[in-house]
């Protein structure tokens, strides 16, 4: 039977020397072998350059391999400090890919003009397999002096690298990274699809204008080879801190991608937490832990911060703006669940269930339609029609009722609704009338005795949005005169603070009145979907810089990288920062693909997407631009 290959067979040619370690492994062998020959210095140096010249195609490489053989004078028994030494100059890049090593452990050949007897034991401690290690072998005499090597073998030759790749006749797509000429004779010979010069630890010019792609580490390669992110990034190093018992789905989004989660069951105060915050990058809070300037003075690694509730009062929003810390809330998490007991409160007023319910506790069967309605076909108003009024809205209309609304702000009125010009034309109309408006200051008591008065006879009230909406005593007094038929009240101006403290407010025992403490939002549901939710903002925030959503900083929702690099820059809101990022990238030649620039009071964000590689000299000069706040590279 025909095997069909499922994807695309792909091989990944990695050289050795000063590519998957820091240094040239013969230059290190000579550092050992001649150790207290008077002549270390200047043999060490011809070595060096013999080297040099071979690598960068200069002179003949089977020439170059027998005059460093000849000048080392190396022995069997080097070979094990030498060994020792190689494990300690893996190069950083490689090291901190091991994940990517072993996964693709049966893609990755090494072919390397070195020698076998170093090489296995240095790369297969990183996960690639011996029988995948293509390289030379020492000749011995019998004494156990190196002398020579197998001078058949095609890696012993000029342009032995394209030889040896002919022989093998790999079937499939051929990506060849390495720092010396050798490397790149590989796709020279059209043998392979693309060169990646190398160079994370040296840079030869004559290397590097024969590339495809410049790599200035093996990131950039899996990077650009759109191999799976989350192996090339560092995340283990992003420890994230979840206070408050936030939903155990919020650990398991972050641990997915790689991220150290610490969790603690309740609020820290403000010292525990200046302490434990020094360093961390993800802080996730609820509503009690307050996060203060004191808190982000010790906050120097601190990227976001997320609120997994609504409220977002507990952060000082402004102190981390200025310094470029991105904080984001739950919106609408728990919308669906303030709706659905909106609409039940709705029902059972309107049908007089709490006195029915209550009779039946004390024994008294009561059964008789009067006052009881269905609440198809009745006008419903809405205060406020924001994320909650406009779902109220359109669930309502589908239980039959006639919605109208009113809002400071012209909203798209959703299905049927009617959008009535004033808070008066609402009240007169309305047989149901339910708050949905933020708590801000201009809203205490934006309900009480005049606009009662306005209300018709028996109408049916529900205040699900906050306390000091509505004034109290007025309320009292509507339901007490029958203006209310029934009353639900989710919030109050004074709450108890913690489940022991005595709920005291005048409400208390008035008839066909529903109390409930402040659970409109409270389900299940809603913590899972929130602790979905922010991570998700979170996340998106720190893979890929996106800000939309943000409650302290310009929103700015981004494409998706492709093929780019994101340089993510934070500056205090002064003019001509732009133009001064854009001049430094053109003085490097920098090719942008895409920009992005918004500010919200005192900060700026800017986003620029580019082409190439970048180099340590750019990054310095962006993060020097003056008033800048935080710079930070996406790959
Ligand atoms: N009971 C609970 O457990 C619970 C849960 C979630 C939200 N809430 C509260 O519900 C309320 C609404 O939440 P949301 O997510 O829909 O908020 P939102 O910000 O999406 O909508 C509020 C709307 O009210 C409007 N508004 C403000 N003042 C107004 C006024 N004086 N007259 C008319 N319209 C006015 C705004 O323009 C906005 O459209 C908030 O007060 C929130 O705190 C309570």
């Amino acid at each position: 039977m025909v095997e069909i290959p499922t994807k695309e067979q792909k091989y990944f040619i990695i050289d050795f020397d000063s590519t998957f370690t820091k240094v040239e492994a013969m230059d290190e062998l000579g550092k050992i072998s001649l150790q207290g020959n008077p002549k270390r210095e200047d043999i060490l140096r011809e070595i060096h350059q013999v080297t040099e010249l071979a690598m960068n195609g200069d002179i003949s490489f089977s020439e170059a391999l027998q005059r460093r053989v000849d000048l080392l004078k190396a022995h069997k028994d080097h070979l094990p400090e030498l060994i020792a030494v190689l494990s300690g100059k893996v190069s950083d890049s490689f090291e901190r890919n091991r994940d990517f090593l072993n996964e693709f452990a049966d893609s990755i050949l090494i072919i390397s003009s070195g020698f076998r007897e170093f090489i296995v034991p240095i790369v297969t401690a990183l996960g690639i397999k011996p029988e995948n290690v293509y390289a030379n072998t020492f000749l011995f005499d019998d004494s156990g002096n190196i002398i020579g090597f197998d001078a058949e073998n095609p890696l012993a030759k000029d342009k032995g690298k394209p030889e040896l790749m002919r022989k093998l006749n790999l079937q499939g797509d051929v990506y060849v990274i390495g720092d010396g000429y050798t490397d790149y004779e590989i796709k020279e010979a059209g043998l392979a699809n693309r060169f990646y010069a190398f160079t994370e630890n040296v840079e030869r010019g004559k290397v590097i204008a024969n590339a495809d792609h410049i790599t200035p580490s093996l990131d950039e390669f899996l990077f650009v080879n759109k191999l799976p992110a989350s192996l090339s990034y560092p995340k283990n190093r992003i420890k994230v801190l979840l206070l408050e018992n936030i939903h155990p789905k919020a650990k398991e989004l972050f641990q997915e991608q790689g991220f150290t989660v610490e969790m603690v069951k309740g609020a820290l105060d403000e010292d525990e937490l200046a302490e434990r915050i020094r360093d961390v990058s993800v802080l996730g809070i609820r509503s009690k832990t307050q996060v203060t300037k004191k808190v982000l003075e010790n906050a120097n690694k601190l990227m976001c911060v997320g609120a997994f509730c609504i409220g977002t009062n507990q952060i000082d929003l402004k102190a981390c703006q200025e310094r470029g810390i991105v904080a984001f809330n739950a919106p609408y998490s728990n919308t669906r669940s303030v709706v659905e007991l909106a609409i039940g409160e709705m029902i059972i007023l309107m049908r007089q269930i709490v006195e029915k319910s209550n009779k039946m506790h004390r024994g008294e069967w009561d059964k008789s339609a009067i006052g009881s309605y269905e609440i198809r076909g009745k006008k419903l108003g809405l205060v406020g029609y924001g994320n909650i009024g406009t779902q109220l809205s359109v669930v309502a209309e589908a239980l039959g009722m006639k919605v109208y609304y009113y809002d400071l702000v012209e909203k798209l009125a959703l299905g049927n609704a009617q959008r009535c010009k004033t808070l008066h034309e609402l009240l007169e109309i309305c047989d149901v009338i339910t708050l949905h408006t933020d708590g801000r200051k201009e809203n205490v008591n934006l309900i009480g005795a005049k606009e009662f008065e306005r209300m018709k006879d028996g109408v049916i009230f529900l205040n699900l949005s906050r306390g000091h909406i509505v004034d109290v005593p007025a309320l009292v007094n509507a339901v007490k005169s029958g203006k209310v038929a029934g009353a639900a009240v989710d919030v109050f101006p004074y709450e108890p603070k913690t489940n022991n403290e005595e709920f005291i407010n005048e409400l208390r025992g008035l008839p066909n009145v529903l109390l409930t403490p402040h659970i409109g939002g409270s389900t299940e549901e809603a913590q899972e979907n929130i602790a979905n939710f922010v991570p998700g903002k979170l996340l998106d925030f720190i893979n890929k810089g996106n800000t939309f959503g943000s409650v302290n900083f310009p929103n700015i929702q981004l494409p998706d990288l492709n093929d780019a690099h994101r340089m993510i820059h934070i500056h205090r809101n002064v003019p001509g920062i732009l133009a001064q990022i854009n001049s430094i990238l053109a003085n490097y030649h920098i090719n942008i693909r895409g920009q992005y620039l918004n500010t919200r009071e005192d900060v700026g964000y800017v986003i620029t997407d580019i082409d190439k590689a970048y180099n340590k000299e750019v990054i310095t000069e962006l993060k020097n631009i003056a008033h800048t706040i935080k710079f930070r590279m996406l790959y």
